[in-house]
């Protein structure tokens, strides 16, 4: 069997463009979605994934400022910034981007994130949602692994869904989500007795871990789904997810690419949940 790969770029494409089309609409009733993106101190990989969704923002129509700061900036200065950003009607979503230099607290940071502008999802007011089944923002990677499994008709209910990862933006969120769908649902981790025993057993896999080669062929069950969360360099320098791609692919029922699979999902639920922000803001704004 050779594995159907489910296309992020493709179906990043088609999500956008419904998000444009939704932002146009707004627009027309004089609101125009807004993204507040802060990014402290000088980390490289950080500039680029802030840069990405600024850009992405306003390809899809919709207003984003970037504001970046020096990484002396204190705590109290950047609470004080994400106050103004919770009191600031032109901006429906705040997203201050991790890691944060070591001498601020970043929960405490994420906790003063308005949960009607938490459109990362991080804040315990969305994870409290999230576990309990009640509305509210859905941390953007996970969320696009849903998508891209609902993208392939795939039915959870019923199956075996396994989770390699339990960090609170990915593995955790992840589980909640397959759960809600009805999916019996394992998460594996560092102290996992026997990875490959749960792995076998499953008929979706969520690897997210962040680091090479963490599943393999001998590891999956012929016809499973895999989603390949991971973002690694190999020895030449070149992206990698945790999947062993050429080896999971001739087992596989359908399989995300890396690049090109869950890391374009990111930022199109970004977009997707931003929007969404401003649709209920626009809802409950006085009628003019
Ligand atoms: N750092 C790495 N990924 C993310 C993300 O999705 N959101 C934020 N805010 N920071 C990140």
């Amino acid at each position: 069997m050779t594995a159907q790969l489910i296309d992020g770029n493709a179906l990043s494409q088609t999500l956008r463009a419904d998000v444009a089309k939704r932002a146009a609409a707004l627009k027309a009733q004089g609101i125009t979605p807004g993204l507040a993106v802060v990014l402290v101190g000088d980390n490289q990989a950080s500039q680029v994934y802030v840069r990405n969704k600024v850009k992405s923002c306003q390809d899809n129509g919709l207003h984003s400022v970037l504001e970046k700061y020096d990484a002396t900036m204190t705590e109290a200065e950047l609470l004080a910034r994400v106050e103004a950003l919770n009191n600031d009607p032109s901006i429906h979503g705040i997203l201050v981007q991790l890691p944060l230099p070591a001498h601020i607290d970043a929960q405490k940071v994420i906790e003063a994130i308005s949960p009607a502008k938490d459109v990362d999802g991080f804040h315990i007011a969305s994870a409290g949602a999230l576990m309990t089944g009640l509305p509210g923002y859905w941390p953007c990677t996970p969320y696009g692994c849903m998508k891209m499994l609902e993208s392939i008709g795939y039915k959870l209910r019923g199956k075996h869904a396994v989770v390699i990862g339990r960090s609170n933006i990915v593995g955790k969120p992840m589980a909640m989500m397959l759960l809600q769908e009805s999916a019996t649902v394992t998460i594996c981790h560092s102290a996992t007795a026997d990875l490959k025993a749960m792995t076998l057993q499953a008929d979706v896999i969520v690897a997210a871990v962040g680091k090479r080669n963490v599943l393999t062929a001998d590891m999956v069950k012929p016809g499973a789904v895999v989603i390949d969360v991971g973002m690694n360099r190999d020895e030449q320098g070149k992206l990698c997810g945790d999947v062993d791609f050429e080896g999971v692919k001739a087992v596989a029922s359908h399989i995300t690419p890396v690049p090109g699979g869950v890391g374009p999902m990111t930022i199109t639920m970004l977009l997707v949940n931003t929007l969404q922000a401003a649709e209920l803001a626009a809802a409950q704004a006085p009628a003019h």
